[in-house]
């Protein structure tokens, strides 16, 4: 019986900022950022946005007709708003989901949702009449100034995993790999994160490594196997690292459309920046939208990396008339419809963020457009509202 992912959603804020400004404001040459690093823009998260409310952003309009078959929520994140209490139960609530359900958040850096996607999978495989909510939502920051700044960025990608799943089902074993490596943490007193960059560059190209080949071993696979590879990308360029390091196992015909996949799994990716949890998600449906050249039965091959760290590499299948279920409008006309906003004002948005950690203070929810946003910290409790 075939288990996959049944339907897929992604949201950001409505701001960014040019990558091309960010570097002549950093005095870099543009092209390190656009050409060395891969990006061009960057979401820019306002303090009315948590990891809560995109996640509930992202899986409003795709839980709304399977709120009563839902009963497991896994909520992946690294970017939580509460050191006991898991932001799957405020998502629960928002929804207005089953309570009759199990909820809760798993972390490990940015492998969240790949390990709350495996555990749908165990579920649904022995309840195939059930259907989980599984999501990645963070909001990337290392600080203004730092090397990392240029792959920061933000949001959320929902999914519901179900039995015979419209766009993709799982196939074969996956393989992971886990070490204990200090590449990217996040110290309880901090809101940004700290990382030994180019270290953990090296880590992410040598996991990717051990569970690709791991992965043929154990299912007999080869790299013609597969239509196309997407990454975990916390920058495009790291991507394009991955891939690079195995297409010396295809032949010349596959290594170019290796390459042209790999360039429709990064264009939403390039314009929003790292999402951490949601990012692999993300590319996975760049892939599936801006592709023409996909067909049911193509198999993809998917890796996710946490920092810290574990690596999991998988294997989906695309399932017949999986086209006929991708709406790109809606995605298309949210990037399309952000502000760009300068420089200077990312800054002051940045250093807001500090308002999110301390108590009794309201915020000004008029220019965030977006359904869910939290509205105030009162008494130490996040207060969220929906708008219709
Ligand atoms: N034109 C074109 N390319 C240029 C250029 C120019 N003028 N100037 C520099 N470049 C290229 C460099 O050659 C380099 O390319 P390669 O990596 O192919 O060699 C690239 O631009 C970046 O240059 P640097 O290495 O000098 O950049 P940096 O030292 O400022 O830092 C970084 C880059 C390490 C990625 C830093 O941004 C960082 O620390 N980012 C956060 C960490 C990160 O994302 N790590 C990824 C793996 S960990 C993970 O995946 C988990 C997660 O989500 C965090």
């Amino acid at each position: 019986m075939p288990v996959g992912i049944d339907k897929i959603n992604f949201f950001t804020p409505n701001m960014y900022i040019s990558m091309n400004d960010l570097a002549l404001a950093r005095h870099e040459d543009p092209n390190k950022y656009l050409i060395g690093i891969g990006q061009k823009e960057q979401s820019v998260i306002p303090v009315t946005q948590d990891a809560v409310t995109m996640a509930a952003n992202a899986a409003y309009p795709i839980a709304l007709d399977d709120k009563d078959n839902i009963d497991l929520i896994i909520f992946g994140t690294e970017s939580g708003v509460d050191n006991s209490k898991s932001a799957a139960i405020y998502l629960q609530n928002l929804l207005k989901l089953n309570s009759n359900a199990r909820a809760f958040e798993i972390k490990q850096a940015c492998y969240g949702a790949t390990a709350g996607i495996q555990m749908a999978r165990e579920y649904v495989t022995l309840h195939p009449d059930k259907k989980a909510l599984v999501v990645g939502s963070d909001v990337a920051r290392y600080g203004l100034n730092t090397p990392g700044e240029v792959t920061q960025g933000g949001g959320a990608v929902a999914m519901i995993i179900s039995s015979h799943p419209k766009l993709l089902a799982f196939e074969g074993d996956s393989s992971f790999h886990s070490e204990d490596i200090m590449d990217f943490w996040r110290p309880l007193n901090k809101t940004e994160a700290l990382v030994d960059g180019h270290y953990s560059n090296n880590i992410y190209v040598d996991f990717f490594q051990k569970t690709w080949q791991n992965y043929k071993l154990n299912n007999n696979a080869t790299i013609s196997d597969f239509k196309a590879f997407v990454f975990h990308l916390p920058y495009v360029k790291m991507g394009i690292k991955g891939l690079r390091s195995i297409l010396q196992e295809a032949d010349d015909k596959l290594q170019t459309n290796l390459k042209s996949e790999f360039d429709f799994s990064k264009i939403y990716n390039e314009q929003v920046g790292n999402l951490y949890t949601g990012s692999l998600y993300l590319s996975l449906l760049s892939l599936l939208n801006n592709s023409k050249k996909l067909n049911s039965g193509d198999r993809i091959g998917l890796f996710s990396y946490g920092s810290g760290a574990q690596g999991e590499f998988f294997a989906m299948t695309l399932q017949p008339n999986f086209s006929k279920y991708n709406n790109s409008d809606l995605l298309n006309s949210m990037l399309k419809n952000r502000k760009q906003i300068s420089i200077s004002q990312y800054e002051g948005i940045f250093n807001s963020w500090t308002n999110s950690i301390n108590d009794n203070v309201q915020f000004d929810v008029s220019s965030d457009h977006a359904r869910f946003v939290l509205s105030e910290i009162k008494n130490n409790q996040r207060i969220y509202l929906e708008r219709g």
